[in-house]
């Protein structure tokens, strides 16, 4: 039986009851899985005194979610460590916040070893595996090495950063290396790819087979890009539902006679949360008829709280805010509402919709899906503006937003003053323009152009021509094969069982295996994180 698995280091089993979810990579990979009724496979977010490579196992939302512990030195060194302290400020241009150490290293490469050991006997031949982001780099490697001769294809999420910087990373040839045991490497814009082959041109000797081609290591991989999209269908659905009109009647309520501008973040130093509130506070300083006309609503849940550069920006953005309510609130007013909560999607998508001004100022992004969120939640008839970075991946896709650079806060708040008084005729122009390209370039197009590619049934997404390239994004048709079967969906009881047992659950008395697309059976499996174990402050 012939399936697509998919493998992340972050689950987050779907509800589709507009349940809270926080990452844009968990909120992709969940709305493209429940179309397949797949599973959803990977680390549990706990961990066990030793690694057994045991699994538990859930059906959510008709999505199997398979996950399994790790222990606590891998949580620190490769979640913490070489994932959180090395390459992601390293791939987000904070060289100064990137930390080098030998053992961040092991514990990468440990745990991706105990990830493709623990993924090996559920692989079938035929299977295609699509693994993500840059947790998991070397899994692909460690896959071959195991004797796994399926196509597999790597996306990531984030930005690949210029290849000075990458050329800064101890033993950077190995991971790129690792790269090319791919069938495929996606990027979220064509930057993110151009970057990746400029490394490969000037710092390993490869060469550039042909436009969706480089050859390096002896090996040649596929590249393309692959803009990720928002679920907008569920989105519409989610903003005319019963508790996002309550949620927004409840904020147009709040504020009554006042434009809000909203920022929805993980609190992460990548999003430019510091910059947005000077640039906020420069709009109030210089323009004091406007101080009792607008708030910001600031909604920022923290993140990664076991690495210490994200507990310093959580300090210094408490305060910020504090330093700016105390120099401007009155006894009616206060400029700044900063919250540190989880949400439900479907009060988020209310929220987004009461606010005049989506404000979205990442330093670097891969792509940034707040952004797409916030349009998609706008009235038609009277839509917000979105301000965006010109470092948001998003960028690229929506040139009809406000561009502003995120270190000026003169442009911030340039752009914010502008946003505010712009007339109905130039917001309904901007928006229907955004929207057009939220609704035609959304999750559904991004999966089903990496698994068309991935199986080599389509050539990767050639180059674009300029800054738009919403049409190379443009739906493309769903091969039969890989159609869901949504009458095979069934729901189960979370149970918990090991990998060999997983191959054949019936032996053990357990519910028949899921019977997928009719004609090849493929699933959707993925390897990650389960995000309801998570230490993050959750809702009353
Ligand atoms: P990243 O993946 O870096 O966090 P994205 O903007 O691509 O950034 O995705 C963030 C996702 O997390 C979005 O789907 C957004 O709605 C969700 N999110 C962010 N903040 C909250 C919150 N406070 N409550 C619930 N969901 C949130
Ligand atoms: C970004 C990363 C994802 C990650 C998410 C949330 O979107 O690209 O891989 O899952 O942030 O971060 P967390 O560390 O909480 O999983």
């Amino acid at each position: 039986m012939s399936r697509l698995i998919v493998v992340s280091n972050r689950v987050n089993p779907p509800s589709g009851k507009g349940d809270e979810s926080v990452g844009g990579l968990a909120m992709a990979l969940s709305a493209a899985l429940r179309a397949y009724s797949g599973l959803w496979f990977g680390w549990s977010g706990k961990t066990a005194p030793e690694f057994s490579g045991q699994l538990s196992m859930q059906i959510a939302d008709g999505v199997t979610v398979a996950t399994v512990d790790l222990e606590e030195a891998d949580v620190s060194e490769y979640y913490n460590g070489y994932a959180n302290k090395t390459l992601w400020p390293l791939f987000h241009y904070r060289q100064d916040l990137t930390a080098y150490d030998r053992s961040f290293n092991e514990g990468y490469q440990r745990v991706n070893r105990r990830f493709a050991e623990t993924l090996r006997p559920l692989i079938e031949e035929g299977d295609l595996i699509w693994i993500h982001d840059y947790h998991l780099i070397p899994l692909g490697r460690e896959l071959r090495a195991l004797g796994v001769e399926n196509r597999i294809g790597f996306f990531l999420h984030i930005p690949w950063p210029a290849h000075q910087l990458v050329a800064t990373l101890p033993r950077h040839k190995q991971l790129v290396e690792a790269l090319f045991d791919y069938d495929l490497v996606g990027f979220q814009t064509p930057e993110y790819r151009q970057a990746f082959e400029e490394y490969v041109l000037s710092e390993v000797d490869g060469a550039i087979v042909d436009e969706a081609r480089l050859r390096a290591f002896g090996k040649t991989v596929q590249v393309g890009d692959f803009p990720i999209g928002i679920d907008a269908a569920e989105f519409a659905q989610m903003v005319a539902g019963e508790r996002a009109e309550r949620t927004f009647g409840v904020m147009a309520a709040h504020t009554a006679f006042r434009k809000m501008i909203v920022g929805v973040d993980r609190l992460d130093y990548s999003k430019g949360l510091e910059e947005r509130f000077l640039g906020f506070e420069r709009l109030l300083a210089d323009n004091p008829h406007l101080r009792r006309e607008v708030l910001m609503l600031q909604i920022a849940p923290v993140s990664r709280e076991g690495v210490d550069s994200y507990q310093e920006i959580r300090a210094r953005l408490d305060a910020l805010s504090g330093r700016i309510n105390g120099e401007y609130a009155d006894i009616d007013w206060n400029p700044v509402r900063y919250v540190n909560r989880n949400y439900r999607r479907d009060e988020l998508a209310g929220v987004y919709r009461a606010a005049k001004v989506g404000l979205v100022t990442p330093m670097r992004d891969g792509m940034n899906l707040v952004a797409k969120e916030f349009v998609a939640a706008q009235d038609p008839d009277d839509p917000g503006v979105l301000v965006l970075s010109k470092f948001a991946g998003a960028a690229n896709q929506m040139g009809e937003a406000l561009i502003v650079n995120p270190n000026s806060p003169e442009e911030i708040a340039d752009a914010l003053k502008r946003a505010l008084s712009m007339g109905l005729a130039e917001r309904i122009r901007r928006w229907s323009a955004l929207n057009e390209g939220v609704q035609r370039d959304d999750v559904t197009a991004w999966r089903d152009a990496f698994v068309k590619a991935l199986a080599g049934e389509e050539e990767p997404r050639k180059p674009a021509e300029g800054p738009h390239y919403g049409e190379q994004a443009r739906p493309l048709s769903v091969d039969e094969r890989l159609l869901p079967d949504l009458g095979a969906e069934r729901e189960a009881d979370a149970r918990t069982f090991g990998a060999a047992a997983l191959r054949d659950p019936e032996a053990r008395g357990d519910p028949p295996p899921l019977r997928l697309s009719t004609g090849t059976g493929r699933g959707l499996q993925v390897l990650g994180r389960d995000q309801g174990t998570l230490a993050r402050p959750t809702r009353p």
